[in-house]
């Protein structure tokens, strides 16, 4: 059975993209930094879906630490890591007036955290015959279509783009692939009331990154399967 490991997957769009996960036969193993996701995981089980669940805060070394561990002893592969939890749609800010509790709090849970529990994973993921990472990023780290204001959220998801770059090159000669995917401004606690999609739409994106083929691409930035700019 093919495994996969969700990020934030108490809520909003790593909940849904456990839940599309386990009913394309992936086994889940749903990761939450509270115990919120554990009830999540039984709703699940509940409805005859294969989940597991092992508490995760991206930002913790610790915790990563314990998930590391936990994987090594009870499964002998992973075939997907989504990097999808994320913090600080900094709206209420911009570069003059910035508290940067937040802005290093946005970098260590959106872009370090990915990067961390990318590289604890990784010996696992090795293992897989077609290793697939997905790092759930936003248009508003892009160069191209950013737009005012959201100073932290945008530079931590920039970042997170370069980091898809540089992991896929040194993951070239290697079994894995990792992507960047943007799912569209989607409601959420995050994305907000307004947005005009809804989450089956948003993690759907996210599912196309996770089964792409082996000749499919690597370190590249996507929107419901289309490339879209840096
Ligand atoms: N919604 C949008 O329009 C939109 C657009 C583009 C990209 N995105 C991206 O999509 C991803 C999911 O966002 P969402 O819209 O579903 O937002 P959300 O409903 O606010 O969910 C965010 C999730 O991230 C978790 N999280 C935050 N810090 C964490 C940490 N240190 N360790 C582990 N989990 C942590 C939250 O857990 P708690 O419940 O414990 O807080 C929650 O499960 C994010 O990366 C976001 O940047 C969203």
């Amino acid at each position: 059975m093919q495994t996969a490991l969700v990020t934030g997957a108490n809520r909003g769009l790593g909940k849904e993209t456990a839940r599309q996960l386990a009913q394309k036969g992936f086994k889940v193993i749903l990761t939450s930094r509270s115990e919120a996701g554990r009830a999540v995981a039984e709703e699940f089980r509940a409805a005859g879906l294969e989940v597991d669940y092992h508490q995760l805060d991206v930002a913790n070394g610790q915790s990563i630490a314990e998930l590391t561990e936990y994987l090594a002893d009870n499964y002998d592969h992973l075939d997907v890591l989504v990097n999808n939890a994320g913090i600080h749609y900094d709206t209420f800010q911009h570069t003059l007036n910035t508290d940067f509790g937040i802005v290093e709090e946005a970098l260590r849970v959106n872009t370090l955290g990915p990067w961390r529990v990318s590289k604890a994973l990784m010996p696992l993921l090795k293992k897989s015959p077609a290793g697939r990472i997905v790092n759930v990023s936003s248009s508003s780290g892009s160069f191209a279509d950013s737009w005012p204001g959201t100073p932290a959220y945008s530079m931590s998801k920039c970042a997170l783009n370069m980091l898809t770059l540089k992991m896929a090159a040194d993951l070239e000669e290697t079994n894995v692939k990792v992507n960047a995917v943007c799912p569209g401004w989607v409601r959420t606690a995050m994305g907000g009331p307004e947005a005009p999609r809804d989450v089956s739409e948003g993690a759907a994106s996210i599912i196309w990154a996770v089964l792409i083929p082996k000749d499919g691409p690597n370190g590249g930035f996507f929107r419901d399967g289309e490339a879209i700019s840096w």
